[in-house]
């Protein structure tokens, strides 16, 4: 994974992903095998003279890592290689993400928000969220723009056009081979994309079975996991998120109900992203093709979240805290402390702090 690192390192650096006047302080964290390879990297970063780059820390503690950390980026699993199916990688991986969410619980920032690229990324981002008693939900983000990306490329190159002019392409569901690139409402400057492309049978054959397997592909070609695609994914989303855009991202996040996906699942779908947060698109038709390619992918997340059963807390129901937040929002908008306070009890500590500390200011 340092592949990865090294390119999003950079664009941190750089201000790629939080903005050309946003000041970066790196806490990478490493396995105490790895901390000799991650020192080149901390060398190369502090030659690189990055004029927004004001610190880089190494370590493999846990806490000292994520402390007070506003964005983290959890690219650390064990890669899947050659032969290997996502779901061997299950347990061996889920573990290491239950300690990564109870650290950001203790430690990171309020408000901070993590991106999850290791696999399997979505099931690992359930895990981590329910492992973090102190945060909410929203802030574990499960990262598919690396499938968008793909599919956008694929129908930009079908259709003959620059990449820019394409968008609302949607990943559904699980970053595996089951998950549904949807392009019914795509567009590819203003016009429906079907109607450009003209090729139903391709725009739901092989188009589809391409982005899905195209991991695998990169895997078969290099020996080895995708590494500069999945950086340049991971700072899309972050920067979008941050600093907002008028495109639909797809991310991996807290099933709410909508398009009847419940059950507490890290589940991919379109996302508006106003700046600062991302907010679901809900509400849009689906014909009977997607609705069953969404249940299929459903299906296999429910599988992973079933095997994963004894990392999640007893207590953990992911689908509270959303109607929590909810509830807050709302009283926060009519401006009624009472129901704000209310609302705040039974909230993670740390916002129950902010509420308190934004109200008395
Ligand atoms: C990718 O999509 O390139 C990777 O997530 C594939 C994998 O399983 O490592």
């Amino acid at each position: 994974m340092h592949l990865v690192l090294v390119h999003v390192f950079l664009a941190h650096g750089s201000g790629e992903m939080l903005g050309k006047d946003q000041p970066v302080r790196l806490q990478l964290i490493e396995t105490k095998q790895g901390m000799s390879p991650l020192k080149g990297v901390m060398m190369e970063l502090e030659d690189g003279a990055f004029p927004l780059l004001e610190s880089v820390k190494g370590t493999s503690d846990l806490e000292e890592g994520f402390g007070d950390a506003n964005f983290s980026l959890l690219v650390g699993a064990m890669p899947r290689k050659q032969g290997m199916e996502r779901s061997d990688l299950l347990s061996a991986n889920a573990a290491i993400f239950a300690d990564q969410g109870k650290a950001l619980s203790a430690t990171a920032a309020p408000g901070s928000r993590v991106l999850i690229v290791g696999n399997p990324a979505n099931t690992n981002a359930l895990v981590a969220a329910a492992n973090a008693p102190d945060m909410l939900p929203e802030q574990f983000m499960a990262m598919t723009r690396l499938d968008q990306s793909r599919a956008e490329g694929m129908i930009a190159e079908k259709a003959g056009v620059d990449v820019k002019d394409v968008d609302r392409v949607i990943i559904w569901g699980n970053h595996s081979a089951t998950q549904y690139p949807d392009v019914s409402h795509a567009r590819i400057g203003g016009r429906w994309a079907k109607d450009v492309i003209k090729d139903d049978k391709w725009l739901t054959g092989d188009f589809v079975s391409k982005v899905q397997k195209r991991g695998a592909e990169v895997i078969a070609a290099r020996g080895a996991s995708s590494a500069a695609s999945a950086a340049s994914a991971a700072i899309d989303n972050i920067r979008d998120v941050h600093l907002g855009s008028d495109k639909w991202q797809s991310i991996g996040v807290l099933s709410d109900g909508s398009y009847g996906i419940g059950g507490g699942l890290w589940y991919s779908v379109p996302c508006a992203c106003p700046g600062l947060h991302y907010t679901r698109v809900k509400g849009l038709p689906i014909d009977a093709y997607s609705a069953k390619m969404m249940s299929a992918t459903e299906a296999e997340l429910v599988a992973e979240r079933d095997a994963v059963r004894h990392l999640l807390p007893s207590s953990y129901d992911a689908g509270v805290p959303l109607q929590k937040l909810v509830a807050l929002k709302e009283a926060w908008d009519a401006n009624d402390k009472a129901r704000i306070q209310e609302a705040s009890k039974s909230l993670p500590a740390q916002f129950q702090a902010a509420v308190k500390s934004a109200l008395s200011s």
